[in-house]
């Protein structure tokens, strides 16, 4: 979390790290920052709040530069404050520091700095580190770059930290350990970013920066070293995003926007995989590792958040479609219990970042004890996805919007595919199983679209229940995920408690909250288990719970059972939670906006959480 940003080049730097920090606000906003340097010296304005309280914050004031660093906050050391936001400054003025990461034994370093009677303005790992720099820099009279060297062998924990100098004020120092930079190749200009959104409209040539490498960056010049001081040769990408995907296109929200895109991400996702016709999927990462996971004999998917949910979509298919044992595990406890991983063992990580600390790091841990690791990967380039064996991007395009809606849909569709794949491949499904399931997969975008046509009805509807102080959200089998899916959706755009369950299980426990005031959402479409989940919903409805429902097309029974229901069509229900999931989403974001809730920056979130 925390974005950050970077110019240095003929320009006035302000307006493009401006711009910059709104596109990177996903990535936190507790609190905004800028530093600019000018033949008078360095300047720094920084406000608790977004990035527009910044903006404010600055009118009137002296933003001449064609050098800076910007950064939005999302707090790990220090609550949001002016005091916390970054930048920076050190002790002895000259140099300002913005930083993403967290700097584990800052604890350690804060001491010593103390001790040789440093005082520090702010509650920040941040500052320590910067000042840590500046007392190497002045001790053994070195330069800032050697001083940086010499510092980050001393930390541990995840970092991407830009450095402006007044002694050098066209330059920018960047380091990277664990958190992603970005660093645009312009005309006598260079741009940094946690991605590569500020640069788009300014070039197409960028550089990821890898672990442990140092930049140099003046407007003219990159230098990439590493920590040994020995130059590496940066290795210049093409970028493919275009800009519209980055803007809101007409809509009140990124989210709504993003909602609304799926019929066109899920028919980008499929495209050139799937063909229903020739009867044939395509994917290369399967492909390049087929031996492997034919006989594998454990499947290990990990993930966090969304990503998580979507991993137990795709256990219910893997077993079922390629007969082969499942675990799920969260990311985050995965890396810090022993694991039984054997030589074989496949992980595949899901994460629509790609750069998320918990996943990467329970990825490099099993790498360690020689799994085999696939990525299920949305960011292009992204960490997650330069350390994995093989993989398969999901291709959604850019999601801004903190509540993953289009990102989640992708993930499913390509676990889906992957799962039909290696089917295909082991001989655990039937021809005519597998060319059903083909023809099922290529018409979700068209049913998806369907779907979206229904969204006044939703909105109606979230006019009716955004005062409810509690919801539950069932569902069995496969759309028990889906039920998940639907609760952390309105926790998070709503900030109404609401807990996702197994329909099953229901009865032993949370039915105890059941009353007339309780909304309870089911997804009761058409399935193996649909006469299963009627008898719940009757359970709840004879004891007063508001009965809503996710329902097939034409399902008047289970219609007139409810209070309200939201229609999908018909669709085999191993696909149906790629659609099930879209009616969910719109009843939490607007339920989001009905309570007057910026739904693109739901409170205490940030979208990519490079911490642990
Ligand atoms: C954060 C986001 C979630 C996301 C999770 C995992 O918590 O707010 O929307 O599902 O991280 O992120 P990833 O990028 O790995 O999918």
């Amino acid at each position: 979390m925390c974005g950050i940003v970077g110019y240095t080049g003929p320009k006035e730097a302000y307006p493009i790290l401006i711009k910059g920090l709104k596109r990177l606000e996903y990535r936190g906003y507790d609190s905004a920052g800028i530093a600019l340097l000018n033949s008078a010296g360095l300047n720094i304005y920084k406000k608790k709040g977004k990035v527009a309280d910044l903006e404010e914050f600055i009118i009137g004031k002296n933003t001449h530069g064609n050098t800076g660093i910007g950064h939005t906050r999302w707090a790990t050391h220090g609550e949001p404050s002016d005091r916390n936001a970054h930048p920076h400054r050190s002790a002895g003025g000259k140099l300002a520091m913005i930083h993403n990461g967290i700097i584990e034994n800052y604890n350690q370093l804060k001491q010593e700095l103390l001790n040789k009677g440093y005082s520090l303005q702010s509650d920040t790992d941040t500052e320590v580190l910067l000042n840590f720099i500046e007392e190497i820099k002045n001790k053994n009279q070195c330069s800032l770059e050697e001083a940086v060297r010499i510092a980050l062998k001393r930390v541990t924990g995840a970092y991407v930290i830009l450095i402006l100098d007044e002694e050098n004020p066209d330059t920018i120092l960047a380091a990277r350990k664990g958190s992603p930079l970005v660093i645009g190749i312009g005309k006598g200009e260079h741009f940094l970013g946690s991605d590569a959104s500020p640069m788009l409209e300014y070039t197409r040539e960028v550089v990821y920066v890898n672990d442990y490498e140092l930049a140099i960056v003046k407007p003219d010049e990159l230098i990439l070293k590493n920590l040994g001081n020995e130059t590496i040769t940066p290795f210049v990408q093409k970028l493919d995003m275009e800009l519209a995907a980055i803007e809101k296109g007409g809509y009140q929200h990124f989210m709504l926007k993003e909602i609304h895109e799926q019929p066109h991400t899920l028919y980008d996702c499929f495209r050139g995989r799937l063909d229903a016709e020739a009867g044939l999927i395509t994917m290369s990462g399967v492909q390049q590792y087929a031996d492997e996971l034919v006989h594998a004999k454990r499947i290990i998917m990990v993930g966090c958040g969304t990503s998580w949910h979507a991993a137990l979509v795709a256990e219910y298919l893997f077993e079922e479609l390629c007969r082969v044992p499942v675990e799920v595990e969260y990311a985050s406890e995965f890396r810090y219990r022993n694991p039984v991983i054997r030589q074989g063992d496949i992980v595949v990580a899901i994460s629509q970042s790609g750069e998320t600390a918990d996943t990467l790091v329970a990825i490099e841990k099993a790498r360690e004890q020689g799994a085999i690791i696939f990525g299920v990967v949305n960011v292009v380039g992204s960490s997650i996805s330069r350390i994995t064996h093989a993989g398969a991007y999901t291709h959604a395009g850019p999601e801004i919007g903190v509540a993953s809606t289009k990102a989640y849909t992708a993930q499913l569709s390509v676990l889906t595919m992957m799962a039909l794949n290696i089917a295909r491949m082991k001989n655990t499904i039937s021809e005519e199983n597998f060319l059903h399931l083909l023809k099922e997969l290529q018409q979700i975008p068209e049913k998806v679209s369907w779907t979206l046509q229904h969204n006044q009805h939703i909105k109606d509807m979230a006019q009716k229940y955004k005062n409810a102080k509690d919801f539950l959200y069932l569902g069995r089998n496969l759309n028990f995920p889906t039920a998940l899916e639907g609760a952390l959706k309105l926790k998070e755009i709503s900030y109404i408690h609401a807990s996702g369950y197994p329909a099953g299980e229901m009865k032993h426990g949370p039915i105890a909250l059941v009353d007339e005031h309780l909304p309870v959402v089911f997804i009761a479409t058409k399935d193996k288990v649909h006469d299963k989940i009627i008898s719940n919903m009757q359970e709840i409805k004879a004891r007063k719970g508001r009965l809503l429902a996710v329902i097939t097309e034409g399902d008047t029974a289970t219609k007139e059972i409810c209070e309200d229901t939201m229609v999908v069509p018909e669709a085999d229900e191993r696909v149906a939670p790629i659609l099930n999931v879209v009616p969910l989403q719109l009843l939490a974001y607007h339920i989001g906006v009905a309570k007057g809730y910026d739904v693109d920056k739901p409170r205490n979130l940030a979208k990519s959480v490079t911490v642990e």
